[in-house]
């Protein structure tokens, strides 16, 4: 009998809406194909137009009772009329610590018939096939900090954004990275630190990489980066990078400049997983709401099917058909390895056919994208 999935979607705002349409449309296509598994989806409206009717995002109770889910699909949050830093610490920032997601997974590569802008990458696109993990609960978004309040002394006013680092957070996020580096073709982690300036905090995350590589030792390779000098080596000799591992802001930044490098923010996915499995996990394309081509039906829906692809790919390790680190080891529950796979791959021969949203050099709107995606599902099965 085919598994059930419960999935709650939480579209968000301005293309977060119509890319998690066209998500739902492609993941019933994929149900449908295989028949050895079922999404059963609930759609909240915790958008920043309801934040401005009612004065908040989530319900009392609302990021609470996502547990009774198995996985959360998330659009984007943001609105130029919302500040920020409201709608992420309203939303994505509680949902992500609640359900214990502390580890940010951001595969990025070069989809056929797409341009990186990287000339060295023209004729080789499988130079760029980087995993990054970002540490996702502590670090420097963890909100510790504050304002001074006196607007009487406003040429004096401080402000201070503490970062957070524990021995637990550290240690759990570099054993969930030596695990995906053990799963990737080259085995080899990059880990990301500023610790020549940041004395405290980045010196205990170097120190605890090299008691964990310990026990990884002749299994995976590793080697240190400092964050600044990382940018440089991420444009220059790509190839020479797989699994890289960095704290919430570097990793954060990294994300997005490895997103450009492959083509487009447009295509990037992101899940964001409790590896435990005792809560939900949440996946989401890493870009934002786009107000700027909001409403329009250009958005490229890429990064959210590689998303929903992640997704797939993540429940097939429910049921015990993963490994301590929550990673699925493999053909996992209703052969839904097989069906992220098989939703990559129609993804990529869509893009080679020239299917595209303009933001990779298309003339493809997002439905058509979709539709495309869809039928070549079925091709590809
Ligand atoms: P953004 O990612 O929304 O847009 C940056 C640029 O990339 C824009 O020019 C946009 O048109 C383009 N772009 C993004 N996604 C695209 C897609 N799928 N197809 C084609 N073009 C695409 O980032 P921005 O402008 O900094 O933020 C807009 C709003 O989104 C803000 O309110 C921000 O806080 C929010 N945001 C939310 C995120 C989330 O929900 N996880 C993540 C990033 C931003
Ligand atoms: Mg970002």
């Amino acid at each position: 009998m085919a598994r059930t999935f419960n999935i709650v979607c939480i579209p968000g705002d301005g293309i977060g809406v119509d890319i998690t349409e066209a998500a739902v449309q492609v993941l019933t296509t994929l149900e449908k194909t295989f028949g050895t598994f079922n999404f059963k989806f609930d759609t909240l409206d915790w958008s920043s137009k309801k934040y401005r009717e009612r004065g908040y995002y989530a319900p009392e109770g609302g990021i609470e009772a996502l547990k009774k889910y198995d996985a959360i699909y998330f659009g984007a949050v943001g609105w130029p009329d919302v500040p920020d830093h409201i709608s992420l610490w309203q939303m994505i920032l509680p949902i992500r610590t609640t359900l214990n997601q502390y580890a940010n997974v951001r595969p990025t590569r070069i989809l056929p018939g797409t341009v990186s802008p990287l000339s060295g990458c023209a004729a080789d696109p499988s130079a760029l096939d980087w995993v990054i993990v970002r540490e996702n609960s502590e670090g420097e978004y963890s909100g510790h900090g504050g304002v001074t309040p006196s607007s009487a002394h406003a040429a004096h006013t401080v402000a201070t954004e503490v970062s957070i680092f524990t021995r637990a957070g550290i240690e759990r996020i570099f054993r969930f990275a030596f695990e995906t580096a053990l799963t990737r073709p080259r085995k080899l982690l990059t880990m990301v630190t500023k610790s020549n300036a940041q004395r405290h905090g980045m010196v205990l995350w170097d120190a605890i990489f090299y008691e964990v590589a310990k026990e990884y030792e002749g299994r995976v390779k590793y080697d240190k980066m400092l964050v600044d000098a990382m940018t440089v080596r991420m444009v220059m000799r790509p190839q020479s990078l797989d699994t890289i591992v960095a704290t919430n802001l570097h990793a954060d930044i990294l994300s997005d400049l490895a997103a450009a490098l492959s083509g487009s923010i447009g295509i990037a996915p992101s899940s964001n997983l409790d590896p435990t499995r005792e809560f939900p996990s949440m996946f989401e394309p890493i870009h934002g709401s786009a107000p700027d081509i909001a409403g329009q039906g250009i958005a490229n829906p890429i990064g959210a099917f590689w998303s929903a692809a992640e997704m797939v790919r993540w429940l097939a390790g429910a049921d015990g058909a993963s490994n301590s680190e929550g990673i699925v080891q493999g053909g996992g529950v209703g052969n839904m390895v097989q069906a992220a796979d098989c939703l990559m791959q129609a993804i990529a021969n869509v893009t080679e056919k020239g299917v595209k949203t303009r933001d990779l050099g298309g003339q493809s709107g997002t439905k058509a994208v979709t539709d495309a995606v869809c039928e070549e599902i079925g091709n590809v099965y």
